[in-house]
């Protein structure tokens, strides 16, 4: 299949009805893991890096490895960079084959992220088929480097939220609605559905200008996250759940082999480990089939 930007497939995950896992990885066998999920469960999917393993891994290697994968998939897959604050980077990886980019202005007031993440969506739209993701409203937690405590957390205004869209010129829009990046500090985070639900209405209520974006899977009940796939959130964001995947299997396996020195073990454990959590997501976003 060949590589796809993430618009033309969340257009359909919002009009249909599902949303699409967008799952971040810190590894190639991670990359590999969530693809091949999405290969046998027929669906699109989102492979999405954040910027400290991209730039450790170098987003070079990244792209190759993703076109690689991506080109004998037989389902459409997107590679994006999550979280980026420096607007320079996000059009280097840009450049260089991400097939989308997170600008994240949410700590610059509305003018000031309105301005910067409108010069990378004209940059990115200029080199063709690379979409634009931009938030508004801050999520709180931590994401790798973007840390926001939960006091200084503030949802999305829905009053804003179409203005934002047409000026920025994102292609995809994450409004802040109480979800948290991390694992939730408490067992029923305030989730605002109702704002959703009315953002999704300005935003998207004629024709789906900019698909919705939900950060924060990780920890989420199904019934919620299956209500908001119902209120129109066409990307969910997964990462913590699948670092903590990674993390337990490598360290269950070798503390049940210690005397074993093959690494190819351990990544056989740590990738069956990501796929089972990535099949639990699929169930949840309704995705299955529809590649
Ligand atoms: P979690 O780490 O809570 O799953 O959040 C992921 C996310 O929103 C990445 O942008």
């Amino acid at each position: 299949m060949p590589v796809v930007s993430a618009k033309k497939m969340l257009v359909d995950a919002a009009t249909h009805g599902y949303s699409v896992g967008a799952f971040n990885v810190t590894n190639i066998i991670q990359m590999e893991a969530v693809i091949e999920t999405a290969v046998a469960r027929r669906t699109p999917v989102i492979v999405q890096t954040s910027v400290t393993p991209t730039k450790f891994l170098h987003p070079e290697v990244l792209v190759a490895a993703y076109r690689a994968l991506a080109q004998k998939a037989p389902v459409p897959v997107c590679l994006h960079l999550d979280h980026c604050t420096d607007a320079d980077y996000c059009r280097h990886c840009a450049s260089l084959g991400y097939t989308n980019v997170m600008f994240d202005g949410s700590k610059l007031d509305f003018e000031e992220n309105v301005r910067v993440t409108r010069e990378v969506a004209d940059f990115c739209h200029g080199l063709g088929d690379v979409t634009v993701e931009g938030e508004l409203g801050t999520v709180s937690g931590v994401e790798d480097q973007v840390r926001v405590a939960e006091t200084e957390a503030e949802l999305c205004d829905p009053a804003r939220s179409l203005e934002f869209v047409q000026r920025s010129g994102v292609d995809l829009f994450a409004p802040a609605i109480g979800t948290a990046h991390g694992v939730y500090t408490t067992e029923n985070p305030k989730i605002d559905f109702d704002r959703f639900e009315k953002i999704q209405r300005i935003v998207n209520g004629q024709t789906v200008k900019a698909p919705l974006i939900v950060h924060g899977g990780t920890g989420l009940k199904p019934e919620v996250v299956r209500r908001l796939v119902a209120l129109g959130g066409a990307k969910f964001n997964v990462s913590t759940d699948l670092k903590y995947a990674l993390i337990d299997a490598t360290y269950d396996y070798i503390t049940s082999h210690r005397n074993e020195y093959n690494p190819g073990k351990i990544d056989i454990a740590a990738r069956q480990a990501v796929i089972e959590r990535v099949n639990c997501w699929m169930d949840l976003l309704g995705c299955e089939g529809k590649a």
